[in-house]
């Protein structure tokens, strides 16, 4: 059964398609991935597998949400529907469709030390230029312009956490809001996914048996009846080595936009 409302049109007996009630906006290399997945070792919550790129593609949206619905899993009652496409994050357009859809839906952003993230960025785009046999540009090139940080380099404006929420912010209320800290989750995903169970008024169950951490991946695995599985090689990719004098770089031009995004979200997070 697939319909275009929200979640209250469920047939009890029935798992139903239903249109995402939270969304994770981004940010892209934020931890997205990790974020959805630990979300979905909760039993209430169904997690559409790809990024739908619904609300910032235009062929898809012109689709109608009885599309959008279509592209989720089945959900029983009780369970909420979630979604991510991180580029919804810094895409203009994206806010006032989601309110259009529903002005009530709940909206997690992941957001990590925006240097580390740049370097991620970098380091996706580096593996895609490989994957289709492109020759990647070197990062520094990038990065800087006449020996100044390029803030028109798509990682690093993405980066600019404030400019895209300040856009959110002007059309949903902060309460609409959960932050999730990137960083956090790497080291204690615990802690952070207790955060997520709060704000969605799930009840609390994801717990410290749902994690080990893997020596060789070097990262937190997740454990679900007995199954015990790592995130995608792609995740938790090593980054390039900058120059100290343009990591300082990095570091300074982040400072201020840093200082705007705390206060935007009444929130200081452990980046400089
Ligand atoms: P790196 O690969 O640069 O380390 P996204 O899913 O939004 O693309 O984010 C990818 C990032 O998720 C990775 O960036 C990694 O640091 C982070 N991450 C957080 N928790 C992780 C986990 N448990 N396993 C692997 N990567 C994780």
């Amino acid at each position: 059964v697939t319909c275009g409302c929200i979640c209250e049109c469920l047939d009890p007996l029935n798992a139903t398609q239903c249109l995402p009630s939270v969304l994770i906006i981004g940010v892209r290399k934020g931890g997205t991935r990790a974020l959805i997945e630990m979300l979905s070792l909760h039993s209430d919550v169904v997690a559409a597998q790809n990024e739908v790129h619904f609300f910032d593609w235009d062929s898809h949206y012109q689709q109608g949400l009885g599309w959008y619905a279509s592209q989720m899993p089945p959900a029983l009652p009780g369970q909420l529907t979630v979604e991510k496409s991180p580029a919804y994050f810094t895409s203009s357009k994206v806010p006032e469709r989601v309110r259009h859809m529903n002005p009530g839906v709940r909206l997690l952003l992941i957001v990590r030390d925006p240097v580390e993230r740049v370097l991620s960025d970098y380091t996706q785009v580096f593996h895609n230029h490989l994957q289709k046999r492109k020759r990647p540009r070197p990062l520094e090139a990038l990065l800087l312009r006449a020996g100044e940080v390029n803030a028109a380099y798509k990682a690093v404006n993405r980066s600019i956490y404030h400019e895209h929420m300040r856009r959110w912010l002007a059309t949903f209320p902060r309460t609409s809001f959960h932050l999730v800290d990137g960083d956090a989750l790497i080291r204690e995903p615990l802690a952070e996914m207790q955060g997520v169970e709060r704000f969605l008024g799930l009840r609390p169950q994801i717990s410290t048996n749902n994690f080990y951490f893997n020596r060789t991946k070097g990262f937190y695995c997740l454990r679900q009846h007995g199954h015990e599985r790592c995130l995608h090689e792609s995740k938790g990719r090593a980054h390039p080595r900058l120059p100290p004098d343009v990591l300082q770089k990095l570091r300074d031009f982040f400072h201020e936009p840093n200082r705007k995004f705390f206060q935007l979200v009444g929130r200081a997070f452990d980046w400089d």
